[in-house]
């Protein structure tokens, strides 16, 4: 995407977000709509800060992450300010000045000193909505996060604006370049600490940085779902690799998960195989008028057939989805919205003026409960895994008859799979986002 097309697509954008604003406050009964970029975090009885993560509030009108103590003030019909904070500091290296494709929609106001926007901010502080952490209280300036304003605002966030959806795709491109140095690493037999500094160098991200910590795991480690421990030593035999892991681009996150074989011409690849073209379908899957609950239930049974195909379960997909054998192999939900967090809002939210749309029972850890709309953003991540602990619960409830345990020990050693891509509801065919990127890069 060149700079033009984002420049235009980011006025499309602002447009929309005070059109949004504009209803959101005469729901609150405000006149004005006060976002705090946030402030930075002391380590207790320390004077280290933690990394300063801004609000998603104010990163929805502004691409800039890395400005602290700054504000977004919008009054409708009027143009929209930042007060930015740019210190006086020689420790640190201070905000640019401000510069890129919002700029000339805005009026900036610098400030040297956080204290500096009272002077700037509207009058009456009782008129604002005032949306963001209770740290970046200043004065009277308290953040009262008024339920309909919030409510609105983050229910519309799960529409994405084709600016919003241009910035996931470059988040897309840069995970995939890590994805590739990471699978490079792991067949060159680098421990997973190595595997996380290749990806890491490739997409140009510390830890901090990234939407979330990496998740790389070798051989048994792939069973743990958000193993995040980075062994520092290469095992001796590395069979398998799961690796879920995304970029941010200004704001946006990206979520991706892979899984590798290193005997590509083995079971386990093949089990890879079948997960990965069971995982393109549930893809396909995503159109405007579906319930997310319902692929939920439906990526259970499509995850069955394939452990009953490979012998690993011996009922039916239906009477493994009935007797809670299913969840002991995908025990965790399909997916959930994605844009400015990694687990995006409002994938319970039952209108834009509040309510909750609760899981199915025996689905405790799904996350997405809506119907899909266009515009939506999800991410679609089926998974098999040999769980320990799981698996002896199963053989505990009295279903161990369900399972041929001699397979499930040849599968062990792998841990498991995970495959998990994100996808674009629209009026018609689904876009996926992330395969495109891998096509690219290859
Ligand atoms: N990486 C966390 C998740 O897939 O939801
Ligand atoms: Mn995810
Ligand atoms: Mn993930």
């Amino acid at each position: 995407m060149n700079a033009p097309d984002i420049a235009a697509l980011y006025a499309s954008h602002l447009a929309e977000l005070k059109r949004r604003a504009d209803e959101a406050l005469a729901r609150g009964g405000f006149d004005h709509l006060v976002v705090p970029s946030g402030t930075q975090h002391w380590q207790v009885f320390d004077d280290r800060d933690y990394p300063y993560a801004v609000n998603p509030q104010f990163k929805h009108w502004l691409p800039l992450t890395k400005l602290p103590y700054s504000w977004l003030v919008y009054t409708p019909g009027q143009r929209p300010q930042v007060i930015y904070y740019q210190p006086h500091d020689y420790w640190h290296v201070v905000p640019d000045a401000p510069n890129g494709w919002w700029v000339e929609h805005f009026d900036v106001l610098i400030i040297r000193k956080p204290e500096e926007a009272l002077g700037l901010l509207p009058k009456a502080a009782g008129r604002c909505a005032i949306l963001g952490e209770p740290q970046s209280a200043l004065g009277d300036y308290i953040p009262n996060n008024p339920e309909p304003v919030i409510n609105y605002l983050e229910y519309q966030r799960s529409y994405k604006t084709p600016y919003e959806v241009a910035l996931m795709r470059e988040a897309q491109r840069l995970a995939v370049r890590g994805h590739r140095a990471a699978e490079a690493a792991f067949r060159s037999g680098a421990s997973e600490f190595e595997i996380h500094m290749a990806y890491c160098s490739a997409v140009g991200q510390d830890a901090n940085e990234l939407p979330y910590g990496n998740i790389i795991g070798l051989n048994e480690h792939a069973a743990v779902l958000h193993y995040m421990d980075l062994g520092r030593t290469a095992p001796a035999q590395s069979r398998s690799f799961l690796i879920d892991a995304g970029a941010s681009h200004r704001g946006y996150a990206s979520d991706i998960t892979r899984t590798y074989a290193a005997d590509r011409s083995g079971e386990f690849q093949a089990l890879i195989d079948a997960v990965d073209a069971a995982q393109v379908k549930m893809g396909k899957s995503v159109r405007a008028g579906v319930d997310y609950k319902q692929l939920h239930v439906d990526a259970h049974l499509q995850l069955m057939a394939i452990l009953k195909d490979f012998g690993v379960i011996k009922v039916s997909p239906e009477a493994a989805l009935a007797s809670g054998v299913s969840a002991a192999f995908f025990p965790h939900g399909l997916g959930h919205p994605i844009g400015l967090q990694v687990h995006d809002v409002a994938g319970f939210a039952a209108s834009d003026r509040g309510g909750r749309i609760e899981r199915p029972a025996g689905h405790p850890y799904l996350r997405m409960t809506r119907v899909l709309e266009p515009g939506m953003v999800v991410t679609i991540e089926p998974g098999l895994y040999f769980i320990d602990m799981l698996l002896d619960e199963l053989k505990q409830n009295g279903h161990a008859d369900s399972v041929d345990w001699a397979r499930v020990d040849a599968f062990r050693p792998y841990g498991g799979i995970r495959i998990e891509d994100e996808v674009l509801c629209t009026d018609g065919e689904p876009q996926n986002l992330t395969r495109p990127a891998f096509a690219e890069a290859a």
